[in-house]
């Protein structure tokens, strides 16, 4: 399993970083035989896996539920988890707690908070505690609401000039990564540049450190659409669509099943009528 100074190196020698989300342990069993660098239990379950249509309604308890499979299915990799809506939020003491039953129950290696600010704190309080942390800014879909929805974040000068204080004081937090989500390319190349800690985008342009998308976005397995960002490898909506279909279909019109699907035994071993 790669550690925090791993990824550090990785970041000083520009081999970049692959991150995919996971939510189960089909998904982690392919993520680790894929080699993946980390994989993030992301709260995007909520959508891909829970079929809410936001983060918002996450809990604790689905985050552990869906990150005890994923360290079933990859046990050698290392593994982010996102801390769910408000769950870091109310007081220090509430967000310790949260993260220590999180951390200690998934196995998980590290925990990712969305913002800076209050959030900052709390991230130094978890790194002080022996939690690694990774900060997510940009689009932080936690708060959409506030943002007015799931659009691209620092394209003028004000708001590139806080991303980039964010990112740096996150950093200064003792932040082991940071994922920019949904800023311009020339903004994720300058903050990449400017931190020593890798970065992860996901709509952040190919110069940050690494890269992170949803698993069922580039599968294309029960999502309806996919935002720019993504690139999707295959059509299982397609591929798994038309075998449901056709088990359906053949056991309708007798084709399944067949004789080598079938036990038989000697008929005198019938009970007599
Ligand atoms: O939950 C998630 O999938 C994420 C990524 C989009 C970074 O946080
Ligand atoms: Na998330």
């Amino acid at each position: 399993m790669r550690n925090k100074s791993q990824f550090l190196r990785m970041k000083q020698e520009k081999e970049k970083i692959a991150m995919i989300t996971s939510y189960d342990y089909p998904s982690a069993k392919m993520a680790e035989a894929a080699n993946v660098d980390m994989i993030l239990i992301g709260d995007s379950l909520g959508m891909t896996v829970l079929g809410y249509d936001s983060t918002i309604p996450v809990t604790i308890d689905d985050m552990i539920h869906h990150g005890k499979a994923v360290t079933r299915g990859a046990p050698d990799t290392f593994k982010v988890i996102d801390m769910p809506f408000m769950s870091y939020h109310i007081s220090m003491e509430d967000t310790l707690q949260n993260a220590r039953k999180m951390y200690q129950e998934t196995g998980a290696q590290a925990l990712k908070l969305e913002g800076s600010g209050e959030v900052t704190k709390a991230m130094e309080s978890l790194v002080e505690a022996g939690i690694p942390v990774v900060g997510h800014i940009g689009l932080t879909p936690q708060s959409v609401n506030v943002l007015g929805g799931y659009k691209v974040q620092g394209k003028d000068r004000v708001t590139a000039e806080r991303l980039l204080e964010e990112a740096i004081e996150i950093e200064a937090a003792g932040a082991m990564a940071i994922v920019l989500e949904c800023v311009p390319r020339q903004l994720g190349e300058m903050i990449t540049s400017r931190l020593s800690i890798p970065t992860i985008g996901i709509g952040a342009g190919k110069e940050c450190d690494g890269q992170v998308l949803v698993y069922h976005d580039i599968l294309q397995y029960g999502v309806d659409g996919v935002p720019k960002f993504v690139k999707t490898y295959t059509d299982s909506n397609h591929i798994l669509g038309e075998a449901v279909q056709s088990y359906v279909n053949e056991v309708k019109n007798r084709t399944f099943p067949e004789e080598k699907h079938t036990f038989t035994m000697d008929v005198n071993m019938l009970p007599g009528e």
